[in-house]
């Protein structure tokens, strides 16, 4: 495995620093601030994002470039043959985040591994031996090793943790809610440990809408979760359909928005039974309507992923199909 992060030691302290001061400032702040800064927002540990879609891009030996963000979709694709990753994330501990998933994928088995960073009920979560076991295998040089070791000392108690991280679990809910192909089970766990071990990541602590000055070349594949969430809408498919697409080789594949399940969209879909009154509390997340329309012009189609357990996420339950990706083939 392979491991390059562009982001400092001072970097690392910094964010030590930020989850330990209170949380008060950041509650208190208007949504609105908070979306404009997203670096600010506690990361998230878990994704939610139904990993499915990436059946339906390319795979087998193929470059990524993709928002960090939980990292699970990542290790899916490394999963499936995808040998070179750039993780990008305005929100330095989202990297730290990713980080920890790698070296806990390397040293633990898949039962640890579950318990340590999936299941929040399980007695090994965020369990401090557990980090120094997968951490005595990580060179010092890494800051992100430098922010791990500070930050398991204060993990304790539990109730610490929702200060730390947004503790909210869509990814796993066994038996019938595991978003991610790679914790379904043992064998996909292992195919996961032994293709990470082959691979090349990298992470990049920076903002998306400044893709074009990273200098970085082509991808076979592009992902960008749902960032679209949290830029204008006009503004990210500007962003998308000139300066990230021209990161896509020429038959590369990108998924440009993942829709989730409290958007607009979902609820036109087949979810207004069940929809429990949430509209309006992401007004750039209710514009995905008119997203989808754009990327429709020139060419995107619209992939559903029924989730297979018909009720989504454990915020509230919604109809048979409730997420969506749009994918788009050069
Ligand atoms: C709500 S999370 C999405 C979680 C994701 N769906 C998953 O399954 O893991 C959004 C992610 O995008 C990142 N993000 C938001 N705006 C960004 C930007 N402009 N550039 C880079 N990353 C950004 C956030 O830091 C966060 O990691």
């Amino acid at each position: 495995m392979s491991i390059i992060c562009d982001y400092s030691l001072k970097q690392a302290r910094k964010d030590v620093e930020h989850v330990n001061k209170s949380m008060f400032d950041l509650f208190m702040e208007p949504i609105n601030m908070q979306k404009k800064n997203y670096a600010l927002l506690k990361p998230q540990l878990f994704t939610n994002e139904n990993s499915r879609y990436i059946g339906s891009m390319n795979q087998e030996g193929t470059s990524l470039l993709a928002v960090a963000a939980g990292f699970d979709s990542i290790i899916d694709f490394v999963s499936s043959g995808t040998k070179d990753v750039v993780a990008i994330d305005v929100n330095p501990r989202q990297l730290h985040i990713g980080f920890l998933k790698l070296w806990a994928l390397e040293s633990l088995t898949y039962e640890e591994f579950k318990g340590f960073l999936i299941n929040p009920k399980s007695d090994l979560f965020m369990k401090s031996g557990v980090f120094k076991d997968i951490m005595t295998g990580i060179p010092d040089s890494h800051s992100s090793k430098y922010y791990w070791m500070q930050m398991q000392g204060s993990m304790l108690p539990y109730s610490f943790f929702g200060k730390c991280f947004y503790d909210q679990n869509e990814l796993y809910k066994e038996p019938d809610i595991v978003l991610a192909n790679y914790v379904n089970d043992e064998d996909a766990y292992n195919k996961a440990k032994e293709n990470i071990r082959n691979a090349n990541i990298r992470f990049i602590h920076g903002d998306v809408r400044n893709i074009g000055r990273m200098g970085l070349s082509k991808f076979d594949n592009i992902v960008l979760s749902n960032v679209g969430d949290y830029i204008a809408n006009g503004e990210y498919f500007e962003l998308v359909t000139k300066d990230v697409m021209s990161h896509l080789s020429s038959d590369g594949v990108i998924m440009p928005a993942y829709l989730i399940e409290f958007s607009r969209l979902a609820r036109k879909l087949h979810c207004s039974k069940e929809y429990k009154g949430l509209a309006g509390i992401n007004p750039t997340v209710a514009k995905m309507n008119g997203l989808v329309d754009m990327f429709r012009e020139i060419g995107g189609e619209l992939e559903y992923f029924d989730t297979g357990h018909g009720r989504g996420s454990y915020v509230f339950s919604l109809g048979e199909e409730t997420d969506a990706a749009i994918i788009l083939r050069k």
